[in-house]
């Protein structure tokens, strides 16, 4: 049944793939987002190819919330968010800002005509101090303690803004009658992704022939998922938790992979095969990150692409553009 839903950060890369994937499923979408990251341009593609069922709105949400009112949603999926490391470390007043009252809107709108589930777009970093700090188990659950280890730390901005909102989520749903679904992302990777993040900057050096290769924390570990698979992942939660209490669910690949291992990868994809130039992680980044998915295997989510396969799809968009 065709249904009509709300996707906040809709040019972003995730929230774009959800929204295509609507499209495909028969849903009509309304795509917000500032614009301010990127160009609407593939939005306007998007549109053209299913005519009369997307409306995109240029709009800042933690500025103004009246793009989000004036329906009853089926559902919203609410990614809009600062995001990036090094962005959030130079602006960390702005990543609380943007985040906490552009959720703070989208929960208002929420309470005031209940949507049928609103999922909440969270991330691993809200339990990585623990992580760090030995408490928790790898892979990590969803049932453990959010904490950020340095508030007078910038990168730890952002996990307090998603740890809150995971909170208002949750306290905003006991007034309203729409089911809360946190959604625990764990490094998520696609061709559509800018190189501000560590698989497209791999990849980018590959295409430089950057020799020496540098590569930040090659003993770290990620467990990193193709954009594709986190869009379907969002829309078995919506489908499938009709709980009214809703609940935390990660999002992520069980597959622990090591910084340099990714490196070796992206040479092999790419074919340039450098040396290795290893240099010292970013400050406060996590040693080791693995989510266990297991709650979201049980509603029948799986894996669908390889990191490897990923990669070489990413290597050629690279390459073609
Ligand atoms: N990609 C990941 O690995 C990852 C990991 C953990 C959590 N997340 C979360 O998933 C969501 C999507 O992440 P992404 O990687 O697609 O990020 P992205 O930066 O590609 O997309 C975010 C989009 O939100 C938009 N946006 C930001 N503030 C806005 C505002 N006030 N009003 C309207 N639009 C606004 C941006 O313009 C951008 O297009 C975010 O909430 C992020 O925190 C992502």
């Amino acid at each position: 049944m065709s249904g009509r839903f709300l996707v906040t950060g809709a040019a972003g890369l995730v929230a774009f793939e959800a929204t295509r994937l609507l499209l495909e499923r028969g849903h009509s979408v309304r795509a917000i987002d500032r614009f301010q990251k990127g160009p609407r341009t593939d939005l306007d593609a998007l549109a053209a190819r299913f005519p009369g069922k997307l409306e995109i709105v240029a709009s800042d949400l933690a500025r103004e919330g009246s793009a989000l009112r004036d329906e009853r949603w089926e559902s919203v999926f609410h990614l809009a968010a600062i995001v990036g490391v090094a962005y959030v470390r130079a602006h960390p007043y702005e990543t609380l800002d943007v985040n906490l009252r552009s959720t703070l809107n989208v929960l208002d709108a929420c309470i005031e005509r209940a949507p049928g589930s609103l999922i909440f777009s969270s991330s691993s970093e809200n339990y990585a101090a623990g992580v760090d700090a030995r408490q928790l188990p790898i892979p990590t659950p969803e049932a453990v303690t959010l904490s950020v280890s340095d508030v007078q730390e910038p990168r730890w901005s952002y996990a307090a803004s998603k740890i809150a909102g995971e909170s208002m989520l949750f306290s905003a749903a006991r007034e309203s009658s729409f089911v809360p679904i946190v959604a625990r992302l764990h490094n998520v990777y696609g061709p559509r992704m800018p190189p501000t993040h560590v698989v497209p900057e791999m990849l980018a050096r590959c295409r430089a022939k950057t020799d020496p290769f540098p590569v930040y924390g090659p003993e770290q570990t990620r467990s990193f998922l193709h954009v594709s698979d986190c869009a379907n992942a969002l829309l078995v939660l919506h489908e499938k938790v009709q709980d009214k209490s809703g609940g935390i669910y990660n999002i992520g690949s069980g597959r622990e992979v090591r910084i340099d291992a990714l490196a070796r990868m992206c040479f092999d994809v790419s074919g340039h095969h450098p040396n290795f130039d290893n240099r010292p992680h970013s400050p406060g980044s996590v040693m080791r990150r693995v989510p266990d998915v297991k709650k979201l295997e049980s509603l029948g989510w799986k894996q669908t692409i390889t990191l490897e396969d990923g990669l070489a799809e990413c290597w050629r968009a690279l390459a073609k553009g």
